[in-house]
């Protein structure tokens, strides 16, 4: 995830930015780059690779001054290169910029500016930035700014800074997070609280839509829209270096979880055009034309990618009528799987390194198939061998228990599928884009399930005592069962098991009795009559029952002890919300049994041996 930090006073800014720089290294990135206003105008250097390499070439020629921004990149539009690294400039270096996130409507933008007579030296959507800064300049940054924002679409935080104005810096929030820090003579720009906190402990949170103008003086703040001056309360950090890396979370999984609105807008970001509704995949080499001949698809993972595959495998076939098996990497690797001439082989893994799941990609590429992965850490093993990737742009995930990776896999599946879709003629435009207008709220739902965690809290409380729970489903509810039961046992160390709820009275239903807890998922409208049945089946065993239902549902309340409830999305999109709650519900039953959550014993986050 790309980290920003700038800075404005009387001090080094080159020690001030690459030493904020450090602090978000956390965040992952590929590159690194800044920029400084020197008594010569401005000046950047940036580099392909660790901060390290960056230091190393600004040894020999230090950029002097005391105004600047400075940015570690990770790679969305452009591979890891010193060109495509931030800070971009326009043709003259008047104009710096440092991105976060994505400009969605960036390529008409720019054919517009190549049509003026403008020429691009990166791949990138911010070097956009800076020309249409250039072009539209009226002698007034914030102004400039400000309508320059107008015109540009997406999820995205910006630092800019102009040779022409050297008293200010600009910084704008619309959804990617940024802060603004007020010192004694001095004012900075982050993308964490972590990269300010050696300077000062008052800061800005910038909300969506708001603009921050610094100078030496202080911070005047904006509505990035309509120009107006927002007030706002200087928020007053008492957090400790470790607890601000943690975002002021107790725990990286908590913090983590709450990203997730984050997560699945930005892995969506470009890859829907807003205006036809349709999803576009620059990033795939190979044609359409190419693509339309798959005609049978393998999905290997590991743990909870494998999970996400299982949701990816239902929404495949049921948009593009595509066989899919989802196979665990560790058994796909030495089964002599049955390729056609027509298979695909997706490969899914958050860290790109685990060993079975590269083993397998591996097996695959020898016996001549096409693989693609879906993974969440540029160059890493899998994304370099892979013949395609289709990055997951959640940011790093630091616990072990992976929460924010699992829902980026699945947009990315969907998007996949609705690729697929487009490509082989099997949904029509209009069901596509009313899929994708129902993709892109969901980030909003998200946001609301995490607002609401007082039940989540006080069941997992009722249930720290317990030995053993059953989370039954059908259809995307069992698959989203086996995530929310794998969650639970990694961080609780509460045994639980997920179950087709149909599949019960042949076996499990032998272990209900009196108070066993039960989670039943009952979000898909097509099985939930027969849902009803099973959780009828446990309840007239003695069975606890907490339910999951859509919100509007009344009946299943008659049923079960006690229903959360889900907001109303397509059937096969429910997934991405209801397993936020039982991310929720693992979370709060580890604190309450008072387990590392972070580190949950025995297992660990990136698995490299087999
Ligand atoms: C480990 C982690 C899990 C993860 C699995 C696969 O077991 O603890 O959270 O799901 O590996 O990892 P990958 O990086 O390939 O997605």
């Amino acid at each position: 995830m790309c980290g920003i930090v700038g800075y404005i006073g009387e001090k080094n800014a080159q020690e001030i930015i690459i030493g904020g720089l450090s602090k978000l290294e956390y965040r992952g990135y590929d590159s690194a780059g800044i920029a400084v206003l020197t008594k010569d105008g401005l000046a950047y250097e940036k580099a392909k690779g660790r901060l390290a390499v960056l230091e190393e070439r600004l040894e020999g020629k230090p950029l002097t001054g005391s105004v600047g921004i400075g940015h570690t990149r990770w790679a969305t539009h452009g591979k890891p290169s010193d060109e495509n690294a931030h800070p971009h400039t326009d043709a003259h270096a008047k104009f710096a910029v440092v991105h976060n996130g994505i400009i969605e409507n960036f390529l008409a933008i720019k054919e517009e500016l190549i049509a003026k007579g403008y020429t691009f030296v990166s791949e990138t959507d911010t070097e956009v930035i800076a020309h249409l800064l250039a072009d539209m300049y009226d002698g007034d940054i914030v102004s400039t700014a400000q309508r320059a924002v107008r015109r540009m679409r997406g999820a995205y935080a910006l630092g800019i800074m102009t040779e022409h104005e050297p008293d200010k810096l600009v910084a704008v929030r619309l959804a990617s997070p940024l802060i603004v820090g007020v010192g004694d003579g001095e004012s900075f720009i982050g993308s964490d609280i972590p990269a300010l906190l050696e300077h000062t402990r008052d800061v800005y949170i910038l909300n969506e839509g708001e603009m921050a103008v610094l100078t030496r003086e202080g911070v005047e703040l904006y509505n990035a829209e309509t120009g107006e001056r927002i007030e706002k309360e200087l928020f007053h950090v008492d957090w400790d270096l470790v607890q601000a890396e943690k975002g002021g979370y107790d725990s990286f999984m908590l913090k983590e979880i709450n990203e997730q609105p984050q997560a699945v807008r930005d892995t969506m970001g470009a890859r829907i055009d807003p205006e036809t509704k349709r999803v576009v995949l620059p990033e795939l080499k190979m044609s359409d034309a190419e693509l339309a001949t798959y005609d049978r698809i393998y999905i290997v993972a590991c743990g909870t990618s494998m999970h996400a595959g299982l949701v990816g495998k239902e929404v495949i076939e049921k948009l593009v009528r595509v066989p899919v098996e989802v196979a665990i990497a560790s058994e796909f690797r030495y089964r002599d799987p049955i390729y056609t001439p027509n298979t695909l082989v997706i490969v899914i893994s958050q860290s790109g390194e685990t060993a079975d799941t590269l083993a397998a990609l591996r097996e695959a590429k020898k016996s001549g198939v096409k693989v693609l992965a879906i993974t969440n850490v540029v160059g890493s093993s899998v994304a370099r061998e892979a013949d395609e990737v289709l990055f997951t742009w959640a940011g790093p995930e630091v616990a072990v228990a992976s929460t924010k990776a699992y829902t980026s896999q699945v947009v990315v599946l969907n998007l996949f599928a609705l690729y697929l879709a487009q490509v082989k003629g099997t949904q029509t435009p209009e069901q596509i884009a009313e899929i994708v207008d129902q993709m892109l709220q969901l980030p909003a739902k998200i946001g609301e399930i995490l607002k609401r965690t007082d039940a989540l809290r006080s069941y997992a409380e009722s249930i720290k005592e317990v030995n053993s729970l059953f989370f039954i489903g059908r259809s995307l509810d069992y698959a989203v069962s086996l995530e929310g039961s794998l969650k639970l046992k990694e961080i609780s160390y509460i045994h639980s098991e997920a179950y087709a709820a149909g599949e019960l009275k042949h076996g499990t239903l032998a272990l209900i009795e009196d108070n066993v807890p039960v989670i039943a998922l009952a979000t898909q409208p097509d099985i939930y009559e027969k849902m009803i049945s099973n959780i009828v089946e446990v309840k007239a065993r003695g069975a606890r029952v907490l339910g999951f239902a859509l919100e509007g549902d009344e009946e299943l309340i008659k049923t079960v002890d006690e229903v959360i409830h889900i907001p109303a999305t397509l059937p096969f999109l429910t997934p991405l919300l209801t397993v936020i709650p039982l991310q929720l519900l693992a979370y709060y039953a580890s604190t309450a049994r008072g387990n590392d959550v972070d580190k949950p014993r025995n297992l660990a986050k990136s698995v490299t041996v087999e």
